[in-house]
């Protein structure tokens, strides 16, 4: 029997108590923390569970049914700690036990909510392709672990037809549910459990917990999951949009699930304990399309920090979403050992025709393949306000701010605010509900995410917006048509960073730059959840880093199959040097909406490059222990350091700076005069083989670089670098270069990204 059961018929009887302490909560106040210690050592799983029991029953005067009452999860495999309900005195108390690293509440965090793989250059329509020079054959043996909301088993991207049996050495479990059962899981995907305990301890059982299984009822990570390692499917489509073949990144690399998410988030005890499973059961690859909000916690109070170090620590690499908040320093999922993905436009568009009475054309956005027969009235929401709302508020078509007898029949223009409360396809129902047939809406938020709407609808920027509004008040009978929507190849320079996508610096620990790498994220196609949306679709279009993230994944997933005995610092700097800062017009990678030069504060090192990250050249590698010395270098006291390792670490001041740590690219937050950092390239292409430098220094800084060439004469041998700055000009904020290592044959990347410190007495004369 599998050795969670107990864990498992714990949550169990929890339930059962759980009526009763939620009845007498107000008495204590209970709340759900967790109890995070450290690595585990070489003690026996269920010892642990014992012992956290103990804890537990020391903190509740040594009654064993309250302790068992009060536990949701014991992490015992890839890390140590529990999940329960605590009252503010018991969190003080655990607190000091011995063995306690930290203990922080379960917060709850967000999902970041194809054609992309024939931009990324991968060959699309056949999975057994190989990419030229390299065997992606051994991808069969890679295991992409999913931490999402589960996935759909009957969607054809994750049929199993013709693959091999499960690779030995794999330890996970199909853990049957609701709707779900063995034959769920198959060669493809061949585990899936999930996670609701920290969930339902928060939400209580009255919140919808749709399919206590591995099934998805979201379409989140059937979405993502088949992006990173979906098989060929012949006829994708979205409402007959985005049609023809569609797979995943490594689409004959298997698929563990990791249920974590529900439908309002995924809950940090509910995260932990999937990375706990995953990093026993022997993923490679973890991918995770979730975060927090920003600013992000300290790495030992932040779930998907500790969970994913652990994992780094075994040998699995952890890749997460970069988040949707689109501002400066809002950037997550920030620690050294994660890969921190941003998302980017791709060369497709889902456009929508509008014609206007006059003749104009106008091109807008849409995932509706709706589309009016015949010119139609056209007027604008503002003027149709009802009742007591101003005209201020029927223009964004707030709920029942539309008088019906103004709006039949005729297509509305409304706004969309940047903080608005309904999404844009719920305006379109508003919309509908108000009897206009049609709707134009003028986005002040300007993502460029296609949206499904249910009448004829089209998206348009501000100053299209405008010159439909003025055309409006031109003429005594303004009409418009608009046509359905189409799919609209190579129309603009691509990939562009996206919006929405979440942007460094690095608000934790600003030496390190953040994002880390760009993969396309928006308005991308792959499985959905046939219960998520109406019409039962098996495909979808979304958006976010969320979709983005994934396509990561695949890509290491391919790079671990050629490179099997690479560490995840490996595979991720292979992604990470070989990327591209240009875009199809071989010109700088803009930024939507407006077209700015991008810089490493929205795509890190580039827009990721598949085929090259195999054959990287160079790469700067880390082991687990010098992320110790990084946590060290920027102040963690060795007492809960060594904790968190369970051995003999010392912080012995190996790094004196986290710009110590050999990453892939290089920051200086705070450059006064001059500043040295070194880094160690390792030899994995010919042995033979010389690389020179070459540097576009940030403006206002000069760079040199000691030694400037690079001879290797054996595969892995080591060279070290010296890379330094010097303030040439004062400057104001941040500004980019890049250091590239070139041998003809390949260029190893590097951005850099430095801001000069402010002047201070005695510095600047
Ligand atoms: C359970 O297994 C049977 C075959 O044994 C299969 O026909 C059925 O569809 C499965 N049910 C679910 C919900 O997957
Ligand atoms: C509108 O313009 C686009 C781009 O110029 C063109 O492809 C499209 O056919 C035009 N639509 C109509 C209905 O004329
Ligand atoms: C447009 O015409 C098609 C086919 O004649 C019809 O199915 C559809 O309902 C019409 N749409 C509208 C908005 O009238
Ligand atoms: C809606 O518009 C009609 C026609 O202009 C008007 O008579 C009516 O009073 C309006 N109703 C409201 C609630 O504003
Ligand atoms: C730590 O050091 C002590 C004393 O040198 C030694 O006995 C012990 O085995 C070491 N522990 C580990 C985990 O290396
Ligand atoms: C920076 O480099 C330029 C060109 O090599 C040189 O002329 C200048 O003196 C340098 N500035 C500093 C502050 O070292």
């Amino acid at each position: 029997m599998y050795s969670s059961s107990y864990a498992r018929s714990s949550t169990f009887l929890y339930l059962i108590l759980a009526v009763l302490i939620a009845k007498a909560s107000f008495c204590f106040s209970a709340k759900v923390y967790v109890v995070y210690m450290g690595s585990i050592t070489d003690q026996d799983s269920d010892d642990i569970v014992k012992e956290n029991h103990q804890i537990l029953a020391s903190l509740h005067s040594g009654s064993i049914e309250q302790a068992q009452a009060s536990h949701i999860y014991s992490y015992r495999h890839g890390f140590r700690g529990f999940a329960a309900k605590l009252t503010d005195e018991q969190v003080s108390q655990v607190s000091n036990m011995p063995g306690v690293v930290s203990v922080f509440p379960n917060s709850i965090r967000k999902l970041h909510t194809t054609r992309s793989w024939d931009f990324l250059g991968l060959a699309n329509n056949n999975e057994a392709a190989e990419v030229v020079g390299h065997s992606i054959k051994n991808q069969t043996n890679i295991i992409v672990g999913i931490l999402d909301t589960g996935f759909w088993p009957e969607s054809p991207s994750f049929r199993d037809t013709d693959m091999p049996p499960v690779p030995p050495g794999w330890k996970g479990q199909c853990q049957i549910g609701e709707a779900f059962n063995a034959s769920s899981c198959n060669r493809k995907v061949i585990g899936a459990r999930y996670y609701a305990g920290g969930y339902e301890a928060e939400k209580g059982s009255d919140e919808d917990v749709s399919y206590k299984s591995p099934r998805d009822s979201l379409g989140h990570g059937s979405h993502t999951a088949s992006t990173a390692a979906g098989r060929y499917v012949e006829n994708m489509n979205y409402n007959g949009l985005a049609a023809g073949g569609g797979r995943g990144g490594a689409p004959l690399a298997r698929i563990a699930v990791y249920k974590a998410c529900w439908k309002s988030g995924c809950y940090d005890a509910d995260l932990l304990a999937a990375f706990d499973d995953a990093i026993r059961d022997g993923v490679h690859i973890i991918s995770l399309s979730v975060g927090g909000e920003s600013p992000q916690a300290d790495y030992f109070q932040d779930a998907i920090s500790l969970g994913s170090f652990h994992a780094a620590r075994n040998g699995v690499l952890v890749v997460a979403s970069a988040g949707n908040e689109g501002n400066p320093s809002s950037a997550t999922n920030l620690a050294p050992w994660i890969v921190t993905v941003a998302a980017s436009a791709i060369d497709r568009d889902f456009t929508s025709d509008i014609i206007l009475g006059n003749g104009v054309n106008i091109t807008g956005e849409s995932l509706s393949p709706l589309g009016l027969n015949a010119s139609t009235r056209i007027i604008s929401a503002a003027d149709a306000f009802s009742g007591d709302f101003t005209p201020y508020q029927s223009s964004y078509c707030l709920d029942s701010s539309l008088n019906a007898t103004k709006t039949k029949d005729v297509v509305l223009v409304c706004r969309h605010a940047e903080k608005s409360t309904k999404s844009k396809l719920e305006k379109s129902k508003i919309v509908q509900k108000a009897g206009g047939v049609g709707m134009i809406l003028i986005d002040e938020t300007k993502t460029g995410i296609a949206v499904p709407f249910v009448i004829p609808s089209a998206i348009v920027a501000n100053i299209r917006g405008e010159q439909i509004l003025s055309y409006i008040k031109s003429t005594r009978n303004p009409v418009s048509r608009i046509f359905g929507a189409k799919t609209v190849l190579g129309t603009q320079p691509a990939p562009r960073a996206a919006t929405f996508s979440s942007k460094g610096p690095n608000t934790l620990t600003p030496e390190i730059l953040k994002p880390d790498i760009s993969a396309p994220g928006l308005n991308i196609l792959a499985a959905w959840s046939p219960v998520a949306a109406a019409g039962n679709p098996k495909f979808s279009v979304i958006s976010g880093t969320s979709m983005a993230c994934p396509h990561i994944s695949g890509i290491a997933a391919l790079v671990k199959a050629v490179h099997p005995s690479w560490s995840p610092s490996a595979i991720k700097s292979a992604i990470m040097t070989t990327a591209t800062i240009l875009d199809n017009h071989q010109e700088p990678i803009k930024a939507d909406p407006d077209g700015a030069i991008a810089n490493a504060f929205d795509y890190g090192s580039g827009f990721v490059n598949p085929t090259r990250a195999l054959d990287p050249g160079l790469i700067y590698d880390s082991q687990p222990e010098d992320f110790v010395a990084f946590l060290c270098s920027l102040g963690y006291d060795k007492k809960s350091l060594r904790l968190v390792t369970r051995d003999n670490s010392t912080c012995d001041g190996a790094f004196k700076t986290p710009s110590d740590l050999n990453y892939p690219s290089i920051a200086v937050p705070n450059l006064k005069d001059k500043f040295s950092v070194t880094r160690v390239v390792t030899n994995v292409g010919e042995a033979t083989s010389t690389y020179e430098v070459a540097v576009v220094p940030p403006a206002g800084v000069n760079v040199t670089v000691v030694p400037n060439r690079l001879v290797f004469t054996t595969i892995g041998q080591k060279i070290k670098f010296t890379v330094k700055f010097k303030v040439a000009a004062p400057s104001n904020g941040y500004s980019f270069g890049l250091l590239s290592w070139k041998n003809g044959k390949r260029q190893v990347n590097s951005p850099l990204a430095v801001r000069v410190a402010p002047p201070s007495f005695g510095s600047f004369r």
